[in-house]
């Protein structure tokens, strides 16, 4: 049989969960959106059921799953509705906006003992998999650079949720650092303590840049930039997108660059410099669509009965390192995670 999916939010990013689907025997049933028109446009486009009332599609004993698409501030209660009525869930990033849904969310899938997966789809790109790999080659971690620039033209600063703390949870620390910081803990680990300065967007409540300082359990110390700057055609592909991770080790360099989400066309590579055999080696792959990669794999796991690979453990730990960074810059403080 095959796996019987809803689909709650019916934006922008609901058109790669849907290409995802598309590539799997996972069927689309319905889809919900707040907005009427959206979820009409939506199910006459997949010829599936909709509905502008996402209880009505929670209701459904023939849908097994839903992908979870809607704004940041809307996931836990969107979220938490689906776990209480026994869906499998695939959550966008990031899980949720405040440390208090971060660990309701926690509580109640472990009492339901859910499938729960939240959406950080960069994991599933070959290349980010290679960066995970070779991180032995360089020996103990010390120091890096952990990095996250998005352009953001002046014309582009309009009025949507993206741009208010309560509805986003933060700027574009929550939005792209998210990924970033996702990516960091599934290489490098925990992080004990971090210090933080953030820039707010001048008539704006969410950050505009940041720096900052995080400690690792394994003794690195991982420095921090993020920003929506206006910047258009800098960076490695000349479009103003600047994302990348770079630690170095007692045995030499790893570099990531990470600079894409909606455009698989583009190729990220990892770069590996080997003090002991005085070598670069460099690995890029693509084109590779890693939200393909993340429904294929997610509607492979539930259909095999396996555990998630991006838990919503790993959801609560972006969720309370981004808290911290932003109550470190409220603070002036260096704040312990342990
Ligand atoms: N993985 C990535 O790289 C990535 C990139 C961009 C956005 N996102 C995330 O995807 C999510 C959606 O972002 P988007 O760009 O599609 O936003 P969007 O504004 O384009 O779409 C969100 C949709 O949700 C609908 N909605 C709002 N409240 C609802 C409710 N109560 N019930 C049903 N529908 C409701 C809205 O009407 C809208 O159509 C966000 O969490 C965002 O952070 C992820």
């Amino acid at each position: 049989m095959p796996l019987n999916v809803g689909i709650i939010g019916g934006g922008n990013i609901a058109s790669h969960h849907i290409r995802g689907y598309q590539q799997t025997d996972a069927k689309i049933v319905m889809v919900a959106d707040a907005q009427e028109a959206v979820a009409r446009q939506r199910g006459e486009a997949l010829n599936c059921e909709w509905t502008s009332d996402y209880h009505q599609l929670l209701k459904r004993d023939d849908i097994q799953a839903v992908s979870v698409c809607t704004p940041n501030w809307m996931h836990f209660e969107v979220a938490k509705a689906a776990v209480e009525a026994g869906k499998i869930v695939l959550c966008e990033k990031p899980m949720t906006t405040t440390l208090a849904d971060a660990e309701a969310l926690v509580k109640l899938v472990n009492e339901k003992k859910t499938y729960f997966q939240v959406a950080y789809m960069k994991r599933f790109h070959p290349v980010m998999k290679k960066f995970k790999e070779w991180l032995p080659l360089i020996g103990t971690p010390l120091i890096g650079l952990v990095r996250c620039y998005q352009p953001m033209p002046e014309d582009r600063w309009g009025d949507s949720w993206f741009f208010h703390k309560n509805k986003a949870g933060g700027g574009v620390l929550t939005h792209g650092g998210s990924h970033t910081l996702d990516l960091l803990h599934w290489v490098l680990g925990d992080v004990n303590a971090v210090t933080a300065s953030i820039t707010q967007r001048p008539g704006k409540d969410i950050d505009w840049v940041t720096g900052g300082i995080m400690e690792m359990a394994n003794g690195a110390q991982m420095l921090l930039e993020t920003g929506w700057v206006g910047h258009l055609n800098a960076g490695p592909n000349r479009d103003g997108w600047d994302e990348m991770i770079q630690i170095r080790g007692v045995n030499g360099i790893l570099t990531l660059s990470t600079t894409f989400w909606d455009r698989p066309l583009l190729v990220p590579s990892v770069e590996c410099y080997v003090e002991s055999e005085k070598t670069t080696r460099k690995f890029a792959e693509g084109p590779v669509d890693p939200f393909v990669e993340e429904i294929k794999e997610f509607v492979r796991r539930v259909t095999n009965g396996e555990k998630p690979t991006i838990t919503v453990e790993d959801g609560y730990w972006v969720d309370r390192l981004l808290h911290t960074l932003y109550q470190s810059s409220e603070q002036h403080a260096r704040i312990s995670l342990i």
